[in-house]
């Protein structure tokens, strides 16, 4: 994987050296951000190294599937939606690499078996987010399609490639209209909380829970937001508030465990949140501490909003019981942005995600209307 442009987040009026680890870009000084795209002209894909932000700003071309897996397990590119189109375009990747090697007379059953051995290796870099088995279970049924009404296997990577792009596009739709129905939800002078990153580095698009935040201050509403830091990797301390402070919304950090204290003192008025994956009683899988903020948000009366789209919701599960909950290394717990914080060889426990129960959430937003409680009759309808 190699950077092909590097830049520093310029922070206003700071030396060369306060530049190099500013955390907080100019507010309001850049445009959107994208997590990743398809390069036409080189056709290859292209990401920003999420795992960098916010002290730099990396573009990286990644070229074969292998190095699309690599970057999903490693966090350059994560969040539930942009895992899904990172993959569908890693298995354009995948199936070009296949098809130049010497054997351009391989046939269907031999190919559909090598496209589905390339999916399992995406499949297992991330088990949680749902988003990733959908995108790879729509590329294969594109292949299946494809080559059951009779056109040729050496045409399978352009087919695949385009399923990828529809892939995005719709995620690109989703989250455009997911903001436009989650901001009805937002008033002048609330305050909300988020947690992790649900916003355009976790999307195609805009994003999930900042998808309404963002439309909401473009339409001229004004309002604070409280972003949790979201340990152990610190998705909303390094992504979440880079992306506000870029749009120019007003931002506190907090530490995660201030969000009672903050909520107690009537502080918080609703709390945004995305998802990985929704059972089909409303449970939902999000990042680690979700539950808690949703425990803690109705004991104060405050909602809590999911705000996620279709490829997010699992109806194949009856409960958020049966989602399966990753496991990360040990090192992002005993380590901070790489110093050790903990003594050599102590036992860590390390659950990317948590399932908050459907009771404690208000509504999902998805991008086809809001879903209140009961959730189970509202999901099976969508
Ligand atoms: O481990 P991550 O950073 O991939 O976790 C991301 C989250 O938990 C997000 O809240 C979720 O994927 C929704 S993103 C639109």
């Amino acid at each position: 994987v190699k950077p092909v442009s590097e830049e520093t987040a310029p922070l206003s009026g700071g030396t060369e050296d306060e530049e190099a680890k500013s955390i907080l870009v100019e507010p309001g000084s850049a445009g959107p951000v994208s997590a990743l795209w398809w390069d036409s002209g080189a056709e290859l894909l292209e990401m920003i190294d999420q795992t960098l932000l916010p002290t730099r700003l990396t573009v990286l071309q990644l070229r074969s599937v292998d190095q699309v897996a690599e970057a999903i397990r490693s966090l350059r590119v994560r969040g539930a939606p942009a895992i899904g189109v990172a993959a569908a375009y890693g298995m354009a990747l995948g199936a070009r690499e296949q098809w130049s090697a010497a054997d351009p007379e391989i046939d269907q059953v031999t190919a559909l078996t090598r496209l589905r051995a390339l999916a399992a290796s995406l499949r297992s870099t991330r088990p949680t987010a749902v988003n990733l088995a959908w995108a790879l279970t729509r590329v294969l049924d594109a292949a299946e399609r494809h080559l059951q009404s009779g056109k040729v296997v050496a045409e399978l990577p352009a087919c695949i490639l385009s399923e990828a792009h529809s892939i995005c596009a719709e995620d690109k739709a989703a989250c455009a209209a997911m903001g436009e129905i989650g901001a009805a939800l937002i008033k002048d002078g609330d305050s909300l909380l988020t947690h992790c990153n649900a916003g355009a580095l976790a999307t195609a698009g805009i994003g999930t829970a900042l998808a309404p935040i963002f439309v909401a201050w473009s339409a001229g509403r004004r309002f604070e937001v409280f972003v949790d830091e979201t340990r152990p990797v610190l998705q909303g301390a390094r992504l979440t508030a880079w992306e506000l402070a870029r749009a120019g919304i007003p931002l506190t950090l907090i530490t995660d465990n201030m969000a009672a204290h903050f909520m107690r003192r009537g502080g918080i008025t609703s709390v945004f949140v995305g998802a990985d994956r929704i059972a089909a009683n409303g449970d939902v899988a999000n990042k680690i501490g979700t539950y808690g903020l949703g425990v803690l948000a109705q004991a104060h009366g405050i909602p809590l909003y999911v705000v996620a789209p279709r490829s997010t919701i699992d109806l194949s599960l009856s409960s958020g019981d049966a989602i399966p909950i990753e496991e990360r290394g040990a090192d992002e717990v005993t380590s901070v942005l790489g110093t050790r914080i903990a003594p050599v060889g102590v036992k860590v426990a390390n659950p990317a995600f948590d399932v908050t129960p459907s009771r404690y959430v208000a509504a999902i937003i998805t991008e086809a209307g809001i879903i209140r409680p009961p959730f189970e009759a509202g999901l099976e309808k969508l």
